[in-house]
């Protein structure tokens, strides 16, 4: 029996979730699933975005399979999403990037860094501590090697230590631990690595860098397959596990069922693998391509099918390919 959290959250994270999930209940119907509310939606309501409470039941889930929240440039407002990253210790942000001509992952540490939550504002200035800690470089570069290993046996440490002092640290840690599991690494500043990822996307395999670099890098590296609507991520720790997509709420689309509902359904495929089912990912994965290739798409990547009809889509394929 696996237990699935499903938090859909803010904007249109209430319209690709329930495609995900119907996707997910299809091709495994024994998987128990329990709503979460959350987010900016709930704060407006009661005046909590996410209590403890709620982050200690998503906590007793298998897996968590999430939308998106929305966060308000307010300093008095804390952002759930890292609320639950910290509480959670979902250290591992994971953020693979595949289409026809293209296959990188991102692995982004998700604690710390500009993330440190270490910051304050005087009258006249506002400070953020970016904090790179030993023990957090060694777990991601961890966490990074061991999945080059798995492919194609290379890592690239996307960093700005020129600058940065705390950079110089995250270097030093990943290129041992690199060393130390028989990794070939590279470092490559941050700002340069960004451009050459999308002119040459075939030079790279994992990528590793710190929490913020990595947020930029991504949404960037959503360029290389049809935008932000096609990129699945995992946050994961030694004890829990969230799956959401890149992208955010999008309020400008939500409501309209126009938004695609990939990422998350994507989201779900990596939460299958992760709960030891590879087979049921391949085949959520490969309906989608199916879909794909049969010219229905939402309208970021040039069609005209609405959410829902998309993720109808993709349970007939699933449906066909378990036949
Ligand atoms: P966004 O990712 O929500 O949207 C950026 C642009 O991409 C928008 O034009 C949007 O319409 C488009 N887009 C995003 N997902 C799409 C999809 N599935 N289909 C079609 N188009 C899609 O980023 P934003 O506008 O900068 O942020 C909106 C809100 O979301 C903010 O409050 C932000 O803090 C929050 N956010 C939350 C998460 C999360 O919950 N993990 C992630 C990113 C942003
Ligand atoms: C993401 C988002 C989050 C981040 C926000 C919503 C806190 O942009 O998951 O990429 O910056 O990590
Ligand atoms: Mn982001």
């Amino acid at each position: 029996m696996v237990k699935v959290a499903v938090v859909e959250g803010d904007g249109i994270g209430r319209e690709v979730v329930p495609a995900a999930r119907d996707i997910l209940a299809a091709v495994r119907p024994d998987i128990e699933f329990f709503d979460v509310d959350l987010g900016y939606g709930l704060w407006e309501r009661t005046g909590c975005a996410c209590g403890e409470e709620t982050v200690a039941d998503l906590g007793s889930a298998d897996a968590i399979l999430f939308g998106a929240v929305t966060t308000p440039p307010d300093p008095g407002y804390r952002s759930v999403m890292l609320q639950i990253r910290h509480a959670l210790d979902l250290y591992a942000n994971v953020r693979p990037i595949r289409g026809d001509t293209v296959d990188v992952v991102i692995v982004r540490e998700n604690t710390e860094g500009l993330y440190s939550g270490i910051e304050w504002t005087e009258p006249d200035r506002s400070c953020t501590v970016r904090v790179v800690s030993r023990r957090g470089s060694e777990r991601i570069a961890r966490y990074a090697c061991t999945l080059a290993k798995s492919r194609r046996h290379h890592l690239t440490v996307g960093n700005k230590a020129n600058v940065l002092k705390s950079d110089c640290l995250f270097v030093e840690v990943c290129t041992a631990v690199a060393a130390h599991l028989g990794v070939p690494c590279t470092a490559r500043y941050i700002d340069a690595l960004s451009l050459d990822l999308l002119m040459h996307p075939d030079r790279y395999d994992v990528i590793v860098t710190t929490n913020m670099f990595g947020d930029i890098l991504s949404d960037a590296a959503a360029y290389l397959v049809g935008g932000l609507g096609m990129l699945p991520s995992a946050n994961i720790g030694e004890r829990a596990a969230l799956f959401e997509p890149v992208h955010g709420s999008a309020p400008d689309i939500a409501g309209r069922n126009v938004a695609n509902p990939i990422a998350a359904i994507r989201s779900g495929a990596m939460l299958l693998r992760h709960v030891g089912d590879p087979a049921s990912a391949a085949a959520v994965e490969e309906a989608v391509v199916r879909v794909l290739r049969a010219g229905i798409r939402t309208r970021d990547i040039g069609g005209t099918a609405g959410t829902r009809e998309f993720g109808t889509a993709v349970l007939r394929e699933v449906g066909r390919g378990k036949a």
